[in-house]
């Protein structure tokens, strides 16, 4: 999804084309959020009106064009203050092109440009009203509304100062969005603020900032609203006035749709609020409020962030999403740090505790997810159902939206989601919310918003994962909802020795999965095999069900060849027509319950002459007798299977992915923050 990248520096003198350094690597940065053009506004060489640079393509082709466009020695001059924005475009609204890119403007002397996430929903009614007085559009954006809009109350409302602007703007819009706003007429100053879009606040000073909390103001001074009673929506602001906010006398501001983007300036941020207002003026950060409401809090706090630099890049390996798989070895003992004992069996999930005796009494558990997380659910939820006793739903958000499900007060809805900000979920868990019931996060972003909505979570403590195609995200996810599980059981006796079974399956889970990432080589000369097809079937049953969706996710979206998780069961209620000799097949077959049931399947495709790659434990001489081509797995309990067996189809769509020259760590349309409906 589109990305924000804003800087602002007040008594640290930096020169132009220095800024255009930092909103550049900003933007790489959160390039692994999708997108499909980039651009960038700085003040001219005399501060009197503002330029940009829009390309269509990657934040390199930007780079390029920003070298050709400012190479005058002007540009090299350090300033005082300055404030620069910058953009990373997913097509919504408009195909990609320099005209619907962001920075958008207000009028042809560029007054206020603006930068946007999300989606304005009421920007046609806007746009009706902004034409009948005279504004003339040049893009098909959403965004290029919101900037006209300022403009117009400026003209209109001469003495309100550019946060009321922008906040008497915002009060007109509607929809998700999150923006930051830059003006010739306020040189020096920076508006931004949010609603369903994720933004925070960087903050980097010379010395220790003197406070943790950044006062909220509310206040009286807001004007009456004028001609913009006209404006098709027109609600009462009660904010703000007072001024206590954060004074600093040299500092730097960054304003970014994700910590990723700040972490090598500060580790300071503020997370902002559904309809905060952050403004710099004067080298001074305020936070408002649009409406005051009773669950308020006074401040908002600054969060020192934990994430290390080294963790948002590559190192040595040429793809983050290659990182990220073999990454898992760590990745999943950082799930369990701190929360699983092995030496005396005990399990806490900090997070929860508290209402872990409301859990226990409630009707039925819903887990709610979009994609990979979803798949984990699915993954977990037969194990959840035996150590729980209790109904497990498992839902994809959209379609839960879509059929207006039933919610009672004594449903528990987990919402499993990496970024903690897919649209469709944090509907889903807004819809659960005010039906009363409770609200477990299961995320990988602290401070997102779906951790900030939650009752309680689980953080799955994965670390940065930026390919798109989430891996280390899925395995920690699995983890944590095994660990739910477990917590659940405890003090039932007649599962004590399970709970044992799979502890110790736990213990060993970091050996194994270094085990199955020794397949590497083997599973990129099965890829030569396999690119050049147009499909590929992957089938199990059970445990492994999940990992067939998964597998065929990962297939699908990082090598655009088709692909099918295919529940075993089904076979011959259909899928089977699909299989002949030249049909690949990989198949899923582990000594578990569903062994038996797996070989008939088995013997089904290859007795249709399909020539299946099989997935097996370890030494399984019968198993393996059905095909020339295997890939053998450790043994481990059958609820942990998912996660070894789900790791040679990462490896798999990733190595396809290479070989058919696909952009690994962006594929084509898809972002890694799903922030639209
Ligand atoms: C696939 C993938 C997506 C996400 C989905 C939900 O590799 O990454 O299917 O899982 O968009 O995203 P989160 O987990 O951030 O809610």
């Amino acid at each position: 999804m589109c990305g924000i990248f804003a800087y602002l520096n007040y008594l640290t003198p930096k020169s132009r084309l220095e800024v255009l350094d930092l909103l550049v690597t900003g933007l790489k940065r959160l390039e692994y959020r999708g997108y499909d053009s980039t651009g960038v506004a700085i003040d001219s060489p005399d501060s009197k009106n503002i330029v940009m640079v829009k390309r269509t393509g990657k934040v390199k082709v930007l780079e390029d064009a920003i070298l050709e466009h400012f190479s005058g020695g002007e540009y090299s001059e350090p300033v005082m203050t300055h404030i620069g924005i910058a953009h990373t475009r997913w097509a919504t609204h408009g195909v990609p092109c320099e005209r619907n890119s962001h920075p958008h403007r207000s009028d042809e002397g560029n007054g206020f440009v603006v930068v946007h996430n999300g989606i304005i929903t009421n920007y046609n009614d806007v746009k009706t009203f902004l034409a009948k007085r005279g504004y003339e559009f040049e893009s098909d954006t959403d965004t290029e509304v919101f900037a006209k809009l300022v403009h117009h109350l400026w003209k209109t409302h001469p003495t309100y100062s550019f946060r009321e602007l922008v906040e008497q703007a915002i009060l007109q819009v509607e929809g998700a969005f999150a923006i930051a706003v830059k003006s010739k007429h306020f040189p020096g100053e920076c508006v931004a603020s949010r609603r369903s879009s994720p933004l925070l606040v960087g903050i980097k000073t010379k010395t220790r900032l003197a406070t943790d909390h950044i006062p909220i103001l509310y206040g009286k001074d807001i004007r009456p609203h004028g001609q913009t009673r006209e404006l098709p929506v027109l609600p009462r602001s009660d904010s703000t006035s007072e001024f206590m906010p954060l004074e600093e006398k040299e500092v730097e501001y960054f304003f970014a749709s994700d910590a990723s983007a700040v972490i090598e300036h500060t580790n300071r941020v503020i997370y902002l609020e559904d309809d905060d207002v952050a403004a710099v003026r004067d080298g001074t950060l305020s936070i408002h409020r649009l409406k005051k409401s009773l669950d308020d809090p006074h401040a908002r706090e600054i969060t020192t962030l934990k994430m290390e630099i080294q963790q948002i890049m590559k190192g040595n390996y040429d793809y983050f999403m290659q990182k990220e798989i073999f990454e898992q070895p760590d990745s999943v003992v950082n799930t369990m740090r701190g929360r699983v004992r092995f030496d005396g069996n005990a399990i806490v999930l900090g997070g929860i505790k508290d209402y872990i005796p409301e859990i226990k009494r409630c009707r039925r558990l819903m887990l709610i997810g979009c994609g990979t997380s979803y798949h984990s659910a699915v993954a977990t939820r037969q194990l959840l159902e035996e150590l729980t006793e209790l109904p497990v739903m498992v839902e994809l958000a959209s379609d839960f939206l879509d059929r207006n499900t039933p919610i009672f007060r004594d449903d528990v809805c987990f919402f499993i989601s990496q970024s903690g900000e897919t649209a469709d979920t944090l509907m889903a868990l807004r819809y659960c919310k005010q039906r009363g019931a409770l609200i477990v996060g299961i995320t990988n972003t602290v401070g997102s918003s779906i951790c900030r909505e939650s009752h309680c979570g689980v953080h799955i403590n994965a670390g940065p994962e930026i390919g798109v195609a989430s891996t280390k995200a899925y395995t920690s996810q699995f983890i944590s909802l095994v660990m739910f599980a477990l917590v659940m059981s405890e003090d039932r006796l007649s599962l004590q020795q399970r709970r044992l079974e799979i502890l110790q399956a736990l213990s060993n889970l970091a050996d194994q999965i270094r085990e199955v990432l020794k397949l590497d080589s083997k599973v990129q000369e099965l890829a030569k095999d396999l690119y050049q097809h147009k499909s590929l079937l992957i089938m199990g049953r059970g445990y492994n069900f999940a990992t067939c969706l998964e597998g065929a996710l990962k297939v699908k979206e990082l090598t655009y060849m088709h692909s099918e998780g295919i529940m075993a069961g089904e076979l011959k209620h259909g899928p089977l027509a699909l299989v002949d000799g030249s049909m690949p097949v990989l198949m899923i077959v582990l000594r578990d319950p569903v062994y038996v049931k797996c070989m008939n399947a088995l013997q089904q495709v290859t007795s249709r002459k399909g020539c299946p790659v099989i997935i097996c434990e370890e030494g399984d001489e019968e198993t393996k007798a059905f095909s020339s081509r295997h890939l053998e797995i450790p043994r481990t309990v059958d609820c942990l299977q998912g996660i070894l067996t789900v790791i040679p189809m990462q490896l798999l769509s990733y190595h396809i992915a290479v070989l058919r020259g696909c952009d690994v760590d962006c594929p084509r349309n898809l972002a890694k923050s799903v922030t639209v409906e």
